[in-house]
């Protein structure tokens, strides 16, 4: 017999084996399970909510659940925040929550009603570059871009902070936005560009 009918084989009889094990587990153990599922997972709900992004007001309907990132890519549109990691630990998601940075891929959409939220669309005033953007062009702050306009909203929050005494300050405090292009000089140009002006 071939190699692979043998894995086809044993493939069977092993998925065979969980569906009789699984059957053996009596009604009563199964529907306990269940609950203590039902118990510990958050359950779907729909809420209202309002929130202010771009000091522009949105009345919205999102599940209990979502995060902050994906209402602003999905149910508003404005995708120039961008999903990297969805875990906290590259930054692509930076925006403003009342001035200050915060990663939207961690931030539930429920938690900011009564908040102001800026995202990058929300930085340039009409036709008007920001600073820090019209220095990531002339610094070469960025290659694929990808990661820019978290790196943007980071870069105005340092400046803003004061954590641009030095380069290595610079570096820490942007430590948190990951560029996997390393622009990382420009991006550091750009920052000390903005704080001398
Ligand atoms: S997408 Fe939020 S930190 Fe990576
Ligand atoms: S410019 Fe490409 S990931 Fe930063």
């Amino acid at each position: 017999m071939s190699d692979s009918t043998n894995h086809s084989r044993r493939s069977f009889l092993k998925s065979t084996a969980i569906v009789a094990i699984f059957a053996s587990i009596p009604t009563s153990v199964k529907a306990f399970y269940q609950d203590v599922k039902d118990f510990i997972l958050p359950k779907k709900s729909i809420l209202p909510i309002k929130i202010s992004v771009n000091k522009k007001v949105h009345e919205i309907k999102t599940d209990s659940r979502s995060t902050l990132l994906d209402v602003l890519r999905e149910n508003l549109n404005l995708t120039g925040t961008k999903k990297g990691c969805d875990h906290g630990q590259c930054g692509a998601c930076t925006v403003h929550i009342d001035g200050e940075r915060a990663l939207s891929c961690l931030t539930l959409a429920a938690m900011v009603p009564g908040k102001e939220v800026t995202t990058i669309e929300g930085l340039s005033t009409g036709d008007q570059l920001h600073p820090m953007q019209e220095a990531f062009i002339e610094c070469d702050g960025f290659q694929c871009g990808y990661c820019t306009p978290g790196q943007i909203m980071s870069a105005v929050a340092c400046v803003k902070e004061g954590h641009t005494n030095s380069v290595e300050e610079i570096k820490e405090f942007m430590s948190g936005n990951l560029c996997r292009c390393g622009a990382y000089n420009g991006i550091v140009e750009s920052i000390q560009k903005v704080a001398a002006l």
